[in-house]
């Protein structure tokens, strides 16, 4: 390994963040972690802190996990890769849509379709969404539906369906033929509302009436997450997936739950679909299906949509897949990763821990007047907004953000800034201790402004 001062002025000379302006990165050296345990990182100068984003809120198992490490180093050896093109298969493979399938059983999933990451299983629903209708001899249904402030991912068809302005802007023209609703966002909304239950059913209304003017007969799918998450942690009402739930199926639209960050015990249940008492149609997952070890995602079919594939003629075939789908070694990481998931039973401490962070941000905003909005309390995936002006909501500028994050990491915990929210999805092993360090440190970072 080159040495720290080659790390730090190369880091940007050569390879360009996602995410990131490359100029910036050039002048600004990025915090460069070097290793990691438990819930713990540490950073190329020896500074420790605890990992209250999980990596990408993906690192469920925490860093150590070696049952999942040895796994992947086994397959490495036996067969570090093959295809799953029509024509072969690996036993890994196999072996792992069962773990998934079994994993998701209770959600009413039926069918896994491998690939190499959320923004990938994003695409895969969407695609094969709209090749469900075409086989069903509806192929006018090609629109998608979506919420406002959602994150699917950036490839096209993820854009197209994303609900925030800086993921779009850029690439436009998205697909057409993508419309957006408003997001069960409480604290901001078109229509002032700040009762949730209120929210939910003008969000549902808005719904149908949007429906109505496209023609329930042109629209593919609706998507979104069980609580939004790079959109600052937009948790809705207990009755707003099922009332989605509802109008998809009165109309014939498959309903997508995005449940790349939600899935495997986020919010306190194996999906957030369950959490809220549905059952989609499509899920997106990625992420904590290897807890971030390797680069898997999965798209889950539901009984309903693999009996129209299974038993469809020609147009059922399915010209869509990566060449990592279905890799022996990611799928290696998925068998152990479900393993230790359900061993640890990481939903359980997910959701008692989740409780203690969301209680803890909860005192810190009756503390601080720059917290105008606390968001979680299910799981743990929680948001701070910060604001300049709690009466008239004014969002704190990024500047005094940029300063609140870094004095939190000289506290000793990594948080992520998504705007001017502060957002956390830490490892779902972290420890009583470690949420009250994370307090600790917020505590510090909101009392430097
Ligand atoms: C809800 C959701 N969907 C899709 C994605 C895209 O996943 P990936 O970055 O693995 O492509 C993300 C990533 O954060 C996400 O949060």
């Amino acid at each position: 390994m080159k040495d720290d001062n080659f790390l730090r002025a190369n880091n940007a000379q050569h390879m360009w963040h996602p995410m990131g302006h490359p100029g910036e990165a050039m002048e600004h050296t990025p915090t460069i972690i070097e290793t990691a345990s438990g819930s713990t990182i540490k950073d190329i100068d020896g500074h420790e802190t605890i990992d209250a984003v999980g990596g990408l809120w993906c690192v469920n198992l925490g860093y150590s996990n070696d049952v999942l490490k040895d796994a992947i180093a086994k397959q490495l050896y036996d067969l570090p890769y093959y295809s799953a093109f029509s024509g072969t298969s690996n036993p890994s493979a196999i072996e792992a849509s069962y773990a998934v399938r079994e994993f998701f059983a209770e959600d009413g999933m039926a069918r896994v379709f491998f690939t190499s990451g959320g923004s990938d299983s994003v695409e895969t629903c969407l695609r094969l969404a709209r090749q469900y209708h075409r086989i069903k001899g509806e192929p006018n249904r090609t629109k998608f539906l979506s919420l406002k402030k959602g994150y699917h991912g950036t490839h096209f068809g993820g854009a197209s369906v994303n609900g925030n302005n800086r993921f779009r802007i850029n690439y436009e023209p998205l697909l057409p033929g993508c419309f957006h609703m408003p997001s069960p966002y409480t604290y901001r909304n078109p229509f002032n509302e700040t009762d949730s239950v209120v929210l939910a059913q003008n969000i549902a209304a808005a719904m149908e009436d949007e429906i109505a003017f496209q023609g329930a007969g042109s629209i593919a799918a609706f998507i979104m997450e069980p609580v939004q998450g790079a959109g600052g942690v937009i948790v809705p009402n207990e009755i707003f997936m099922p009332l989605m739930r509802d109008i998809c199926d009165r109309h014939g639209i498959l309903m997508i739950a995005d449940e790349v960050i939600t899935g495997f015990g986020r919010l306190g249940d194996w999906s957030g679909s369950r959490h809220w008492g549905v059952k989609p149609d499509m899920m997106c997952c990625a992420k904590g299906i290897t807890s971030g070890y390797f680069p898997v995602g999965a798209a889950l079919m539901s009984d309903g949509v693999a009996e129209v594939f299974e038993n469809g003629g020609e147009e059922a075939a399915i010209f869509h897949g990566y060449t990592y789908s279905a890799h022996p070694v990611g799928a290696a990481a998925v068998t152990a990763c479900l393993s230790e998931t359900l061993r640890l039973d990481t939903k359980t401490n997910a959701a008692a821990r989740g409780t203690q962070l969301f209680d803890g941000c909860v005192a810190l905003m009756e503390k601080y007047d720059i917290v105008g909005d606390v968001r979680g309390g299910h799981g743990l995936m929680t948001g701070l907004e910060i604001v300049s002006d709690a009466a008239d909501k004014t969002p704190m500028d990024i500047a005094v953000m940029k300063k609140v994050h870094k004095t939190i990491y000289d506290a000793g915990v990594m948080v992520r800034l998504g705007g001017n929210n502060i957002l956390m999805s830490p490892p779902l092993i972290i420890t009583e201790g470690e949420v009250e360090r994370v307090l600790g440190a917020l505590d510090a970072g909101l009392g430097s402004v």
